[in-house]
């Protein structure tokens, strides 16, 4: 190679790295890269090379996996197949947390229910350690027959759950009124299948039948789009005039708003399919609601 060559070369291989480096998107599809299975003593299994991975709970123990990766704002989509059947007493649970007493969570929590009988999706929002900020739906499909997209959209502005590309629930930044929003605690995926029949399913009336266990949950197509944390640095703050217009191209979730459809959307499941929600729960705060619930926006 010729010296010239030589500098091109080193050249382009600055770009490139400087670029991926840059570009906030995180989905390798592919989980032995993208998380580490963290208990469940071989019950959570990698398969298909690693497009597929699988939760097991059987009496003895549920299981559980963790990304890798600690992320600050994101966009994450995880496609999921509930346990089928008798699922009564069964919790999967798919969430966003950062560590220490005063945590941020941003929590999907899909509680089982006997053959035929409804799921509840379970959402809660912890900012510095504080949740109690419950919102429950019923779905408008078997969540045990395919897989569905379960997303997660943590920017600045607010936090969205979606299922399907339909938002449910939107938390808003009310930083200014006094809210605590999270901003700046690196969080990171975790997702687990355990038994939560104390509470789980009517209010912990029906048990968790063990002669149906294994109970299983499959995962597929996560997916993050989102600003990586790592020493201290978030990967969308890493500045290159050379890249900053595609990754630009790329981040538009970090300001994303709810246009008319998600607006629409969110509306339409709130009235259909809203089993609970804090934010009309008089009788648990008797000394007035959480702020959040009591301001109008728009
Ligand atoms: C389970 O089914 C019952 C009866 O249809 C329903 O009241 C309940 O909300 C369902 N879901 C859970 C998780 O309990
Ligand atoms: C538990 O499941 C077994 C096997 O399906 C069934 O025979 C049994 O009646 C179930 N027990 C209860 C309490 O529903």
């Amino acid at each position: 190679m010729s010296d010239s060559k030589m500098v091109l070369f080193i050249v382009s291989l600055f770009l490139i790295s400087s670029l991926s480096h840059n570009i906030a998107v995180i989905a390798n599809d592919n989980f032995y890269q993208d998380v580490d299975i963290t208990w469940g003593n071989g019950r959570a299994m990698i398969l298909k090379h690693g497009k597929l991975l699988t939760l097991s709970l059987d009496q003895a123990s549920g299981s559980g996996f963790q990304s890798k990766n600690d992320f600050i704002y994101g966009k994450f989509d995880m496609k999921i197949k509930l346990v089928p059947g008798n699922s009564a007493g069964v919790v999967t649970a798919y969430y966003l947390r950062s560590q220490g007493s005063m945590w941020d969570e941003l929590d999907f929590e899909f509680l089982g229910n006997l053959s035929g009988e409804p799921y509840i999706v379970h959402t809660n929002v912890y900012t510095q350690g504080n949740g109690n900020r419950e919102q429950q739906f019923y779905l408008w499909f078997d969540p045990t027959a395919k897989f569905h997209t379960y997303s997660i959209l943590w920017n600045p502005g607010h936090v969205v759950f979606s299922v399907d590309g339909k938002p449910i629930r939107e938390f808003k930044n009310l930083e200014p009124l006094g809210v605590p929003y999270p901003k700046s605690q690196p969080m990171r995926i975790y997702s687990s299948l355990w038994n939560a029949d104390d509470w789980a399913t009517r209010g912990g009336l029906v048990k968790t039948n063990w002669s149906e266990a294994p109970f299983i949950s499959t995962f597929r197509d996560f997916g993050a789009n989102a600003c990586v944390w790592s020493n201290g640095v978030s990967s969308c703050n890493v500045t290159s005039s050379n890249s900053s217009s595609i990754a630009g191209d790329r981040r538009e979730w970090l300001s994303q708003e709810l246009d008319s459809t998600g607006q629409k959307s969110l509306k339409w499941v709130q009235k259909k399919y809203m089993v609970y929600n804090y934010c009309t729960d008089t009788k648990r705060f008797p000394e007035g609601l959480p702020l959040e619930c009591t301001v109008t926006t728009k």
